[in-house]
């Protein structure tokens, strides 16, 4: 089952709880607190704030109600913080004076409270000043409604909701919520996924919980569903009859940079191709020890915090196969490498041959569906055409969408910022349910537990290259992918 019609069908067939519709029809009105626990943390500098503040500069966040919450350990000012983020948020070194100002209007909306993440005074702390925030806004107009970010390491959640649930729930009687944002990896394998989601499960209901794969955010992903079922052009083409094979790949540049000691711990199919690639749940057969290539690229050990014979792999190719009436005999194969030869991320759907052959062009290429998520937006659609001139001739061309071109002067927006607004609108579609984390963990706990006892090595790759030279012969042999030569798609300049 494909992304979008997962979409569709988990619409139409969610049973939801009274407690689900409550939070669907929770006034968004009131108080509004934000608060970003780990504030100090990568994640927080990088994405969460400055994605709060680009929904603050587009008015989502009126300072009438919202009251920013950073929390952390380390015992620093409401200054410190400001300070320390005030680099992630200025747009460069040309801004204007009215970017700068807009700037330091956000900051002062933002507070710090300074706790550990397992004891009762933070959290007590923590609840006073968001209820102090309450009382002086509009609370006594309106609900209370309370976000609590966790931009922090998995292993915290369980006593982190549990101080949450303790000390500081939304409390307001003029109605209100409380909701939950947790950030993937959501466990190791399918054990302790489901161990951190029960532990969790016991103290949120499923509506209030909010995980985040920041994916499922980027506008391309987000335009799947309307593409799929909003144009009859796709209707019969979407099956096994006419697609050949289905390719999503995320390729990097650059390596672990600094993250490796977290990196190690986890690998490439944990990181990259278990959430951000997988979208393709239902019917997923076991996968096949000869359909998948792990890579290590040169260098990666060198990082003092990665093990000296670390066995990580930093490169992982794997096909899956979907055992259903739409999708029997298509590999889907899944694809993603740090320090590769370039940065991008594309959903490629290649079609099968054309019976006949009749202008003999076969040999030029086979006709694709690109999605190409990042960076140029855009989605081309590969096709044989006549070569202009006198001459009967055959070239590879291309039906072009490029974002940049189409749709100039129009803003895409991060994914982080288009998922805090749904998280604050109680829109759970784009976000990974309970049961489709299971299922995925499903499909790749076993081959984990094979890497992770040694059983499976990864193969050496020079940074810079496409991976391990062995990905391209499985991915021809078992996947029957035709690579087509001497074709570059160029995104166009303006
Ligand atoms: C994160 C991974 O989830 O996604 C990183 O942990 C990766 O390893 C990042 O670099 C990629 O996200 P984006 O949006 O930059 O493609």
């Amino acid at each position: 089952m494909s992304s979008s019609e997962w979409h569709v069908e988990r619409r139409q067939s969610s049973n939801e709880s009274p407690l689900s519709r409550d939070l669907e029809n929770a006034p968004e009105t009131g108080s509004l607190s934000i608060v970003v626990l780990g504030a100090s943390g990568d994640l927080a500098k990088k994405k969460t704030f400055p994605a709060l503040f680009h929904l603050y500069v587009q008015g989502f966040l009126p300072p009438n109600e919202v009251c920013i919450f950073g929390y952390a350990r380390t015992k620093i000012t409401d200054n410190d913080l400001r300070n320390r983020l005030r680099g992630y948020l200025v747009p460069g070194k040309d801004s204007s004076l009215e970017q700068l100002e807009e700037v330091s209007k956000f900051l002062n909306l933002i507070k710090y409270v300074s706790g550990s993440y397992d004891s009762k005074d933070g959290f007590c702390n923590l609840d006073k000043e968001i209820s102090e925030h309450e009382s002086l806004k509009s609370s006594a107009q309106g609900p209370s409604r309370r976000l609590f970010y966790l931009a922090l390491p998995p292993t915290v959640y369980p006593s982190v909701c549990k101080m949450i649930k303790t000390y500081c729930m939304n409390k307001s009687d003029l109605g209100g919520w409380t909701r939950i944002v947790v950030e993937k990896p959501f466990g190791k394998d399918l054990e302790s996924a489901e161990q951190l989601s029960t532990e969790i499960g016991e103290l949120f209901e499923e509506p209030q919980i909010y995980r985040i794969d920041h994916y499922l955010g980027k506008e391309l992903v987000q335009n799947m569903l309307v593409l799929r079922f909003a144009n009859r052009l796709f209707m019969p083409q979407w099956n096994r009859d006419n697609i050949a094979n289905v390719q999503i790949v995320f390729r990097e540049d650059f390596g672990t940079e600094g993250r490796g000691g977290y990196f190690d711990q986890y690998g490439i199919i944990r990181d990259i191709i278990q959430n951000h690639l997988l979208q393709v749940l239902e019917s997923v057969l076991p996968i096949k020890d000869d359909e998948v290539v792990l890579g290590q690229y040169e260098g990666y050990r060198d990082d003092d915090t990665v093990p000296d014979h670390s066995n990580t792999p930093t490169f992982a190719s794997v096909i899956l196969r979907v055992h259903n009436e739409r999708w029997e005999g298509v590999p889907f194969i899944l694809k993603a490498g740090k320090a590769l030869n370039a940065r991008k991320a594309d959903i490629r759907v290649q079609f099968k041959d054309v019976p006949g052959d009749i202008f003999k062009c076969q040999k030029q290429g086979r006709n694709e569906f690109v999605i190409r998520l990042q960076p140029s937006e855009a989605m081309y659609m590969k096709l044989t055409v006549k070569k202009p001139g006198l001459e009967m001739e055959t070239i590879q061309s291309e039906l072009d969408l490029s974002y940049r071109q189409r749709y100039q002067g129009a803003t895409i927006p991060e994914a982080y910022e288009r998922l805090i607004l749904d998280t604050i609108r109680g829109d759970q579609q784009h976000f990974v349910r309970r049961d489709e984390l299971k299922a995925s963990w499903e499909i790749f706990t076993p081959l984990l537990h094979r890497i992770d006892k040694g059983e499976f090595k990864s193969i050496p790759y020079k940074p810079g290259t496409r991976g391990p030279a062995e990905a391209d012969k499985v991915l021809l042999e078992k996947a029957g992918y035709v690579q087509t030569h001497g074709y570059i798609w160029i995104p166009p300049t303006l």
